[in-house]
């Protein structure tokens, strides 16, 4: 093992106390630099005359110090070779993290939305990719990153966006960024400042980086047709148009086309959270509002849930007037998305592989998503799953008042999921909605008919 030693008292970074004296002073400051780790065993303190001549203190003193710190275990002296840290000092304070929740068992198969199945995620294709990219990239892709993005993913990315979701864009009007959790962050409040209505129910992760960056957020309720534009209050607005999170349903057609007349009419912006546009499975993908004006709606998308949300890659597409003001807050460099991982993903996307992993995933979704809903026609056929048109979640409509006690009996079937309150705006109005969200995407595939048999046990 390399031999740690301390140099001197600057190095040690003690800070004593100003009152009571000089000894006792050091000798906290010894115990606590030892006892925090900061000082790891076998470190040899300074000679007694070096510290002192640091620390401002009569030599005697520190011998006194390093005396009671030996008698007390924490330090020890070999005649030759110094003082040092005793090997075993005392241990660390126990951690104040509650270990357990007493009473409900872990869980045994997770039901949380929000995560594809990651046993799924292409690691051959991907490997391929990255060598591809890895191989043909030009020397400038080693230096610095420009924040807009690597151009070949933004080319790549304006073509699939097109073709795929029905947005209309060019790669300048498109900004790399890691994810829409990091678009929000651009976003607000340097260049939106708020306030902001969102949909009543959705992530409250997305609501806490609103709140972090001081911008109010209305909630705006819902209905069957989605969010109610109609009652929109100010003109700015994040929908999730393609898939309503979390309750599932697409965005009416006429509120679709209501929206962009509000926002071009008020001058506003619709922020339009694309998280799982491409995964539909009863009738056509629903396009982008973004289509219907560019000028109007900042499109976000990532591949938090076509791939994996460890990637964290993402993108903004931007009305021509907002391009150069996300730019100044991404600053004159690409500080979070690897200029490698974009070259890749950029691969991926115009070779078809990623086409081609949508489809698989899909396919694979839907066969999960029908294998929920047979379970639940036979074994609980009050529990109307609705949202299950896209998505990887859907969601149980329960009677009012119930799910509190659903939620305790998933977790004594070993389930973890949450309910639709978990997603409720606080301030909102509309009346409470009782559900379980279930995310069918991320149990392992051998797992998964145990999963949704617990489910079925725990519903009332
Ligand atoms: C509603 C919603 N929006 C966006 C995202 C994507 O978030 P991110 O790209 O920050 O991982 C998710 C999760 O994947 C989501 O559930």
């Amino acid at each position: 093992m390399p031999e740690k030693w301390v140099n001197s008292g600057v190095d040690l970074h003690l800070e004593l106390a100003a009152t009571g004296g000089r000894r006792a002073a050091l000798i906290t400051a010894l115990r606590d630099a030892v006892r925090t780790g900061r000082l790891a065993p076998g470190t040899r303190l300074p000679p007694y005359r070096a510290l002192a001549i640091d620390l401002r203190l009569a030599r005697n003193t520190v011998a006194d110090a390093y005396a009671e710190l030996v008698a007390e275990g924490w330090l020890t002296a070999v005649q030759g070779s110094g003082t040092r840290v005793a090997d075993r000092a005392e241990p660390l304070e126990p951690s104040r993290i509650p270990k357990k929740v007493p009473g409900a068992p872990k869980p045994r198969h997770n039901l949380r939305q929000g995560q594809p199945d990651a046993t799924s995620f292409p690691r051959a294709e991907w490997l391929a990719a990255a060598r591809r990219a890895l191989t043909t990239a030009p020397h400038d892709a080693f230096g610095p990153g420009d924040p807009r993005g690597r151009p070949e993913l933004r080319e790549a990315l304006a073509a699939y966006l097109a073709r795929a979701r029905g947005v209309r864009t060019s790669p300048e009007r498109i900004v790399v960024c890691s994810g829409f959790a990091h678009a929000l962050r651009l976003l607000f409040p340097a260049v939106l400042p708020g306030p902001l209505a969102v949909e009543a129910y959705g992530l409250a992760f997305h609501r806490g980086i609103f709140d972090t960056a001081g911008v109010r957020t209305i909630p705006l309720a819902l209905d069957e047709k989605g969010a109610r534009v109609e009652d929109l209050t100010v003109p700015t607005a994040l929908l999730t148009p393609a898939h309503q999170f979390p309750t599932g349903g697409p965005l009416h057609h006429d509120r679709r086309t209501l929206v962009v007349d509000h926002v071009r009419a008020t001058g506003g912006l619709l922020i339009e959270d694309d998280y799982d546009g491409e995964f539909r499975y009863d009738r056509k993908p629903v396009g982008a509002v973004q289509g219907l004006d560019p000028e109007h709606v900042v499109y976000v998308g990532s591949v938090s849930k076509s791939l994996s949300p460890a990637l964290r890659l993402g993108w903004l597409v931007l009305p021509e007037r907002l391009v150069d003001a996300v730019l100044a807050v991404k600053g004159e460099r690409e500080a979070w998305a690897s200029a490698l991982d974009q070259l890749t993903l950029a691969e991926f996307v115009t070779s078809g592989a990623y086409d081609r992993h949508i489809r698989r995933m899909r396919l694979r979704y839907r066969r999960r998503r029908d294998v929920l809903v047979a379970a639940l026609a036979e074994h609980a056929p009050h529990v109307v799953p609705t949202g299950i048109a896209a998505g990887l979640h859907a969601v149980l409509r329960l009677p009012p008042g119930t799910e509190k006690s659903a939620l305790k009996a998933a977790a004594w079937q070993g389930l973890a999921l949450d309910g639709l309150a978990a997603f409720r705006h606080p301030a909102s109005t509309m009346s409470t909605m009782d559900g379980l969200v279930v995310g069918y995407a991320t149990p392992p595939d051998h797992a998964y008919a145990a999963a949704v048999e617990a489910l079925c046990r725990a519903l009332p």
